[in-house]
């Protein structure tokens, strides 16, 4: 198995996932993070870490995100580690304003992706 990085970190990246992980499991894009499942220990800790409910196990991701699972592998296959906290983007939302817009069909944003 793996977890999987899912489009609510999209123009967040809060990045309070990688501190917690045990095994430098995220690469970071420009808008979001990915886990790779090749380093991923299952470990589940990074899950409850997300400000804004991003990340799931690849058997709980949402119907909707399920193609989320490959693309993390891809991107990781050519992205950086990211290990240590770092501020969030600017354009980052709370967790209401994020399913607002989803629930409008508005999520994620167009400039990102
Ligand atoms: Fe890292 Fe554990 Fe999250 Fe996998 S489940 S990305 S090993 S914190
Ligand atoms: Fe993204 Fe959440 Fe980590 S917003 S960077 S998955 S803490």
């Amino acid at each position: 198995m793996t977890y999987t990085v899912t489009p609510y970190c999209t123009a967040c990246k809060y990045t309070d996932c990688v501190e917690v992980c045990p095994v430098e499991a995220f690469h970071e894009g420009p808008t979001m993070l990915y886990i790779n499942p090749e380093t991923c220990i299952d470990c589940d800790v990074c899950v409850a870490q997300c400000p804004v409910e991003a990340i799931f196990a690849e058997d709980q991701v949402p119907e909707k995100w399920t193609e989320w699972t490959a693309i993390n592998a891809q991107e990781c296959e050519n992205l950086p580690t990211i290990s240590a906290q770092k501020e969030a983007l600017p354009t980052a939302l709370t967790l209401d304003e994020i399913k607002a817009l989803d629930a409008d069909g508005k999520w994620p944003p167009p400039a990102s992706e």
